[in-house]
């Protein structure tokens, strides 16, 4: 069977951030960096899990010209992170200009924004179907051997399908089945932790369910053994 891990994102301050790995780094490896966090608290963010003994996933989601991915990417190595994403629309040669920079750090690509619904994914111009065109993106992904694929998880099982099993698949969107409505949520169409790794997920990537608990250790361990 699969191995499945979980990573936790910290979209929090600081300090908060802080003290959610604290209670969770003896059962917990994983954390994502995104944006929010970066941009406020930048390299101290990372530190700061890593001097908790965690590993970091940097999503910010890079899509620009091939030399600015490749220099990002060699400075990128240097944060002692376990991966980073970029935006496969950014094109091969610059996946490719990424993956050639990239050392020990594993080069994650974004195939399609979940927040773009259909209307505005033909206002963009694309002609193919969404799952086409998800699909489309995941081969050359694949093509130009990324590490893993981040993907909702409705488009998990065709992915899996498609790439066959070597491949990773992150994703986020994951809830457990007895979450109730929380007035925070706004994830509509997510799947458990256990659908996930049944459905060939390597990472899942879980928030709020465990940042805004009561007990975010608890959370996590729930999740953990869901995913055992
Ligand atoms: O709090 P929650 O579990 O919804 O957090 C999921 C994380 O994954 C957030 O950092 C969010 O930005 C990210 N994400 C997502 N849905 C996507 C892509 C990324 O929720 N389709």
């Amino acid at each position: 069977m699969r191995k499945t891990e979980l990573i936790t994102a910290l979209d929090l301050e600081l300090d908060k951030a802080e003290e959610i790995v604290k209670k969770l780094s003896k059962d917990v490896k994983y954390y994502k960096i995104g944006p929010v966090l970066f941009m406020r608290h930048g390299v101290k963010a990372i530190d700061m899990v890593k001097k908790h003994g965690g590993e970091v996933f940097l999503d910010l989601k890079l899509h620009d010209i091939p030399n600015t991915v490749k220099e990002a990417i060699e400075n990128a190595n240097k944060l002692g992170i376990y991966s980073i994403s970029m935006h496969i629309l950014g094109g091969p040669t610059m996946i490719k200009a990424g993956i050639n920079a990239a050392k020990k750090l594993k080069i994650w690509g974004v195939t399609i924004l979940t927040s773009i619904d259909l209307i505005e994914f033909h206002r963009i111009g694309f002609r193919y179907s969404l799952e086409k065109q998800v699909q489309h993106l995941a081969k050359l992904a694949n093509e130009t051997q990324v590490d893993g694929v981040i993907a909702s998880p409705r488009e998990l099982y065709y992915l899996r399908q498609t790439l066959g099993e070597k491949i990773r698949i992150i994703t986020p969107s994951i809830r457990m089945e007895a979450s109730g409505k929380d007035p925070w949520d706004d994830q509509k169409r997510f799947l458990t932790p256990k659908e996930a790794k049944e459905r060939g997920a390597d990472f899942i990537v879980v928030g709020r369910p465990i940042t805004q608990s009561k007990n975010p250790l608890k959370a996590a361990q729930e999740i953990l053994k869901e995913i055992e």
